[in-house]
């Protein structure tokens, strides 16, 4: 592995300092949570070390927001980068091509470029609405493609692939024995329309998501991946064993927390995006240029 940090990562408010910024614009979660703002203390929690898969009744909690999904395709991760590094580790060698819809999540370029696999790219065009030309990634596809990459609610235009796209891309991983990633990273911040998990389309699909965007908790880095595929799990928990054998529990604890409240939490918070986004939209139609 050879790596670099990546500009994202450098130029961070965490890293810049939260104290030196007056108005951050560009930032793409809701606000940070306080524990007391979401109505959460923490438990007296024992400190031992946590089941290596992920706390059971969180994994539980996770699954249960899609169907055809159980507790055991679940991997909780340090945050959806845990997770993504553990993908591209455990599928990519340095022999290894993967096809990347761009623009991605930047790990999901530069872990693929530390491992020092080869990369195609399909960029998405302003012009195009940023929608996906399958036929594009068809055409990118060679016969040591190990995986196509690609991020949906999109970061960092906010854009999502229709159903039919989604099977399409499915399908296509399928026939070519290759698999697909979908970042879901944004997915509950959907308005209308939220696709179904892509792992739950087939073995073929990987998911993964945190509640570092929607629920506002970056901090306590917990992500998840979800694959139907037994065998690659295992895969994935023997990477996750050699990094730091399981998750922190407190981490876990307010993670079940959280999602024990999920369903109360985003009732609240779409509708009022909803109507950031109405205000937004007015502005641009009034002006094109803003
Ligand atoms: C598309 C996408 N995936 C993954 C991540 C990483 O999120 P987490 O805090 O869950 O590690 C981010 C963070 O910005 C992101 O935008």
């Amino acid at each position: 592995m050879n790596y670099t940090r990546m500009v994202i990562e450098k130029e961070a408010p965490e890293e810049y300092g939260y104290d030196r910024i007056r108005y951050n614009l560009s930032e793409s979660s809701i606000a940070d949570q306080k524990l007391s703002e979401i109505g959460l203390s923490l438990p007296d929690l024992t400190l031992f070390y946590g089941e290596h898969r992920g706390d059971k009744q969180l994994r539980a909690l996770i699954s249960a927001q899609d169907a055809g999904i159980s507790p055991d395709d679940v991997l909780v991760t340090a945050g959806a980068a845990g997770a993504l590094f553990i993908i591209s580790t455990s599928l990519l060698s340095a022999n290894d091509h993967l096809v990347v819809i761009r623009p991605n999540y930047a790990t999901n370029i530069e872990t693929p470029r530390a491992i020092g696999c080869a990369i195609s790219f399909v960029d998405l065009a302003f012009e195009e609405g940023f929608a996906i030309d399958v036929e594009r990634v068809k055409a990118a596809l060679r016969p040591d493609t190990k995986l196509i990459s690609v991020t949906c609610p999109h970061n960092p235009t906010g854009t999502m692939m229709s159903r039919t796209e989604l099977d399409a891309l499915v399908a296509l991983a399928e026939s070519s024995n290759c698999r697909l990633l979908v970042d879901e990273t944004y997915r509950d911040l959907s308005y209308d329309r939220r696709l179904p998990t892509a792992a739950s389309l087939s073995p073929r699909a990987i998911s993964v998501s945190s509640l570092s965007k929607a629920f506002g908790i970056p901090g306590i880095r917990i992500g998840w991946l979800i694959t139907r595929d037994a065998e690659l799990q295992e895969k994935f928990l023997a990477a996750k064993e050699q990094i730091g054998i399981c998750g922190s529990v407190i981490d876990e604890g307010i993670a079940r927390g959280m999602l024990e409240r999920r369903d109360v939490f985003l009732a609240t918070l779409l509708p009022e995006m909803a109507k950031r986004r109405d205000i937004v939209q007015a502005w641009i139609d009034r002006d094109p240029l803003v």
